[in-house]
């Protein structure tokens, strides 16, 4: 059995990816394997467009989005705006979840709390809510009685996301690699991007008027706690293929820290609505927990003052 264990605790994990490469497998899976290893777990449903996250936790329902409880979208006349066009922090983003209405979140039947940002579906045509989901998601932080628990956010496919702002408060970003050329040049973008952060790039703010808001905008970037970028492969189904992208992620410096083999129960799994848990790929994800450990325990937490981002990745397992 596993002892409480916190040498990931407080950190910010996000999920990125290309479409389809299992973003939301690997989140799961993730959440399920933390929370077996003595970890308390905030998983963050970030993605405005799939539904169904819910069943493969194994819950009958979503919890009520996130959005609402701050007020509703800007483009709806609410409270929460766009980062790229009003880089200010989201207004009372830090929640304790004694203090959270119960409609708001979940706990899964392996006891990961389950925190749903908002679907544009609930929203109606010409809704577009990408942009306050994303300063949400860059934004909260959601405290429990346990003292720091670990927080992973399901990304929505691509970079939008991240272009957005939501980089500079995350900690690791995981990318899920299937075996694509695409999914491994998403990886490689994604630490350029990161890379480009670390060294100091500013984000676009031509558009901004308010001088204000473009000393905003930079200070989200200059505060960045963005670490590094690994990967997860998923639906490896040959060795040489597992070979193929690790070779070329490793010319890179992307570690990758697991492997999940193309299952068959998993996308049962998701094709029933049923809870992705007890699988044989949960040896795999302990595996992955044991690098996140050792990787985001090796490469120490950027500073404000920047020039310096020649960290290397250790590998310890
Ligand atoms: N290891 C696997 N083996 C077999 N099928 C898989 C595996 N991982 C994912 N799938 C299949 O791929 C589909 C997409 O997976 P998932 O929803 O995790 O990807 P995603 O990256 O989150 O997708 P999206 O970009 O739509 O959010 C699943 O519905 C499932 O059918
Ligand atoms: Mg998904």
């Amino acid at each position: 059995m596993f002892e409480h264990n916190d040498a990931l605790s407080g950190f910010r994990l996000g999920i990125f990816g290309k479409g389809g490469s299992g973003k939301s497998t690997v989140t799961v899976l993730l959440a399920n394997q933390l929370q077996t290893q003595g970890y308390a777990v905030n998983l963050v449903d970030a993605d405005s467009t799939n539904v169904g996250l819910h069943h493969a936790l194994g819950l009958d329902r979503p919890p009520d989005p996130l959005i609402d409880y701050f007020g509703g979208m800007v483009f709806s006349g609410g409270a929460v705006t766009c980062p790229v066009d009003d880089p200010a922090p989201l207004a009372g983003a830090n929640l304790s979840l004694n203090s959270l209405p119960e409609n708001y979140w979940a706990r899964t039947p392996s006891g990961v709390i389950l925190l749903t940002l908002g679907k544009i579906s609930d929203k109606g045509p010409g809704a577009g809510c990408d942009g306050p989901i994303a300063k949400i998601a860059r934004d909260l932080t959601i405290t429990t009685d346990h003292p720091s628990p670990v927080t992973l956010i399901d990304f929505k496919a691509g970079f939008e996301d991240s272009a957005r702002g939501v980089l500079s408060r995350i900690d690791l970003a995981l990318v899920v690699v299937d075996p694509s050329i695409a999914a491994v040049e998403m990886a490689l973008s994604m630490k350029r991007m990161i890379n480009d952060i670390r060294d100091g790039a500013v984000p676009a703010t031509a558009h901004l008027d308010d001088v204000n808001q473009v000393t905003t905008a930079n200070k989200v970037f200059s505060e960045t706690t963005t670490r590094d970028v690994a990967v997860v492969l998923n639906r490896i189904a040959t060795s040489s293929a597992e070979d193929i992208i690790c070779d070329r992620l490793d010319d890179y410096g992307v570690p990758v820290l697991g492997v999940i083999e193309h299952s068959e129960t998993i996308s049962n799994a998701w094709m029933l609505g049923e809870p992705l848990d007890l699988l044989p790929q949960m040896d795999a994800m302990e595996l992955v927990v044991a690098r996140l450990e050792s990787l985001c325990n090796a490469v120490p937490q950027p500073d404000s003052t920047h020039g310096q981002a020649t960290r290397q990745v250790e590998m310890g397992t």
